[in-house]
């Protein structure tokens, strides 16, 4: 049987590619989703490390917390599901700012928002197309290169979510990190989401916490996290291969050529000029 075609995965919503997972009732009608007080966002542009951030986070809680799947993923039948669960619900999202359900933000509902250097972004996230049935085939390095520039891949520009969420990095209930700062020390980024979150977690656990949250540690848990349904953040596969697949910084470097990074550099320089970071 052949693969689908990109018009049977893909459909645009707003202007942005979502894929057919991510049903276009289920996306009008998002603006009606009522949000509670305690819901907490994980919010990122795709392969920016949500998977990392949302182990952190439920080791962090210990407690009786619903992870669920992407709020954009699903059928109309989502936001009704989201309804009956108890609280704490910890609800990860690839929205941009812009399309939030306005609810979350009338709350002033916390939200941790993970931000990765876009180049290994897009490396990161062309092995992830390459290897999934459910994301349309990509030839070549390059092809998937010029889609990622042109904003042309699910959850559409990197530049645009990430300057969308930028204007609200110094909102009081959004948290702002970055991949690479977790790569450094990651003690000092759980004990900033620590307080952050309000939650009084001693240094000792926060060190065992950083341990069990290893890149070796989440992807020896593989075989252990694919029998467990809880584990829903990525709704485009179960197969968690795809996800830990390397855990670096920096291996845009394996992958750029020199030409593609001086094009990179112009449009990211050109986008980003308002960008404080
Ligand atoms: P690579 O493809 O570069 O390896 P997301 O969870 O948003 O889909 O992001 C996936 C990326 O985060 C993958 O990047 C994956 O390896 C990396 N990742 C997942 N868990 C990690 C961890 N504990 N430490 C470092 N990187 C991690």
């Amino acid at each position: 049987m052949s693969s689908p075609s990109e018009a049977e995965l893909i459909h645009m919503f707003k202007g942005i590619p979502f894929t057919i997972r991510s049903s276009p009732e289920l996306l009008k009608s998002l603006d009606t989703f009522d949000a509670r007080e305690d819901d907490l966002l994980l919010v990122s542009y795709p392969k920016s490390g949500t998977h990392w951030l949302a182990g952190v986070i439920t080791k962090l809680y210990n407690t009786q917390v619903t992870l669920t799947s992407p709020i954009e993923f699903g059928d109309i039948s989502k936001l009704e599901e989201l309804n009956k669960l108890s609280s704490k619900r910890i609800i990860p999202t690839h929205l941009d700012y812009n399309m939030l359900p306005p609810n979350f933000k009338n709350k002033k509902c916390k939200m941790i928002y993970i931000s990765r250097n876009p180049k290994d972004t897009a490396v990161s996230m062309y092995h992830y197309y390459r290897d999934n049935p459910n994301l349309p085939t990509i030839d070549t390095w390059t092809t998937f290169f010029d889609l990622f520039l042109k904003g042309d891949v699910v959850c559409g520009s990197w530049f645009d979510h990430f300057l969308s969420w930028e204007e609200h990095a110094n909102d009081k209930n959004i948290l702002f990190l970055f991949y690479e700062d977790m790569k450094k020390d990651l003690f000092k980024i759980v004990k900033e989401m620590s307080v952050f979150l309000s939650l009084n977690i001693s240094d000792n656990d926060i060190q065992d916490i950083c341990k069990k949250s290893s890149f070796s540690e989440m992807k020896s848990d593989i075989e252990k996290e694919n029998s467990d349904p809880s584990h829903t953040v990525c709704s485009l596969t179960s197969n968690r291969k795809l996800i830990f697949r390397k855990g670096a910084v920096g291996d845009w470097k394996n992958h750029f050529t020199p030409k593609q990074n001086r094009r990179f550099e112009e449009i990211f320089n050109e986008k980003m000029k308002l960008s404080e970071m």
